[in-house]
């Protein structure tokens, strides 16, 4: 559960003079089974979404169209991921910290997640992550 176990997973590119196509099944291209999908849109310019962590949610984070900063925040350390294109995204483990940012005009942001919804799941006050990623030390 530290930055190391986040990271980027090229998915496969059908490339076609007709359009790009790209997929994503679970268990295979992100090390989940895929719940839920959700996306953000309409996101106004200088807004920020999530600032939160998750005890044991797993999530793929994909910029589906333009692009966004996903920062990542294991209570130690704190590094910035930027998503620009669809035939990429962002493995995010559990008990991560994380932030998005800078979205772009028209941006979408399409996270694939391990769990149905569970607010009880969510770690929503920062001061309460770092006591969490302290004692999980
Ligand atoms: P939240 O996860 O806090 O948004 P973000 O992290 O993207 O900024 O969710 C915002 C609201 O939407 C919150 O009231 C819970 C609700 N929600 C659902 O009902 N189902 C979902 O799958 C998600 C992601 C959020």
């Amino acid at each position: 559960m530290s930055l190391h176990d986040c990271r980027l997973i090229d998915l496969p590119r059908i490339t076609d003079v007709r359009g790009n196509l790209s997929f994503i099944e679970g268990g295979r291209h992100v090390p989940f089974d895929i719940k839920r999908v959700y996306y953000l849109y309409d996101v106004p310019g200088g807004e920020t979404r999530a600032g939160h962590a998750h005890r044991a949610l797993q999530q793929f984070v994909i910029a589906a169209s333009g692009s966004f900063e996903v920062i990542l925040d294991d209570g130690s350390n704190r590094r910035t991921q930027a998503l620009n294109r669809s035939f990429f995204g962002l493995y995010i483990c559990p008990g991560i910290w994380r932030e998005m940012v800078n979205f772009s005009s028209g941006a979408v942001c399409l996270v694939l997640a391990s769990e149905y919804y569970d607010e009880a799941d969510y770690i929503r006050d920062y001061e309460a992550f770092r006591a969490y990623a302290r004692r999980r030390e």
